[in-house]
């Protein structure tokens, strides 16, 4: 795996590669990698060319700055995975490299009513700096495919929105959400449980579960708050636990047993926020 720290090496390798014919599959993260990221490195090997990986904890992406310096870092067992998924590139910028010019928000993107709801509505700002980096990494690499994971929902579709906004060329795949066989959705955040947090944490895919199996036509207001009962009851301290129309996040009281539907939900177990979504 060739490692590149310095965005104009790695944005000159990865041109000359592009003029002789290959295809650049990207895949961003903060590091601190599952099987869940592996699972997205072997989704690009399968479609050929060059696998490229960047490893960078966005600060411009937490709107909390304690949560920013605890968000876990392993980087040596990072490049030991990458080196195992036979990952061709990896990028490691420093801040400094990101953002040359420091990390104050340059730019805003017009992300409508996606930045209003659910994590956009919980964390300020986030999504902002989630496009800010994502729109510097595709400067710097300029992928074809970017492969994201289904867990971060919005966050996939705020990076479609992105890609449409500027109108770059690359295409999106999503690949699902891998679980533990308790069916809790990897996360490197899942690094900062203790072994009893796990266990409880299991509970976010079992409301979600249950959401999946008692949705019935018509009115779901009691449905989502006999999730949310369910978290708080299990000791989660609970954002939302919300219902909504798959495509576009608009979030309903009432089915009309056709619409596609996504449960999402967000909690904190002590200072871990976690979240996860299933499809219903
Ligand atoms: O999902 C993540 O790890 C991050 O939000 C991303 C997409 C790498 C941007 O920093």
């Amino acid at each position: 795996m060739i490692l590149f720290k310095k965005a104009a090496e790695i944005n000159d390798w990865l041109l000359k590669s592009k003029v002789s014919g290959q295809k650049i599959r990207f895949i961003p993260t903060m590091g601190a990698l599952h099987p869940g990221h592996t699972s997205l490195i072997e989704a690009s090997k399968q479609a050929g060319s060059i696998s490229v990986c960047s490893i960078f904890v966005n600060p411009a992406q937490f709107n909390d700055a304690t949560d920013f310096v605890n968000y876990p870092t392993t980087i040596e067992k990072d490049i030991d995975a990458l080196e195992k998924a036979v990952c061709d590139v990896l990028f490691l910028p420093a801040v400094s490299e990101m953002y040359p010019a420091g990390n104050g928000n340059e730019k805003t993107y017009n992300l409508g009513y996606l930045e209003t709801v659910l994590v956009g509505k919980y964390r300020p700002g986030h999504f902002q700096g989630v496009c800010l980096v994502v729109h510097r990494l595709l400067n710097i690499i300029p992928a074809d495919d970017l492969y994201l994971g289904q867990k971060d929902y919005q966050q996939c579709m705020v990076i479609k929105k992105l890609v449409e906004l500027e109108k770059l060329n690359t295409t999106i795949h999503i690949c699902p959400t891998l679980r533990e066989t308790s069916g809790l959705a990897m996360s490197s955040r899942n690094m900062r449980l203790t072994a009893e947090a796990r266990e409880q944490a299991v509970k976010i895919f079992e409301t979600l579960s249950y959401v999946k199996n008692n949705i019935k036509p018509g009115d779901v207001a009691a449905l989502k708050q006999t999730a949310i009962d369910k978290l708080t009851n299990a000791g989660f301290n609970v954002d939302y636990v919300e219902i909504a129309t798959a495509g576009n996040l608009d979030l309903i009281n009432h089915w009309d047993g056709n619409r596609k539907l996504v449960a999402v939900a967000a909690a904190f177990l002590g200072d871990v926020r976690l979240i996860d979504n299933m499809l219903l």
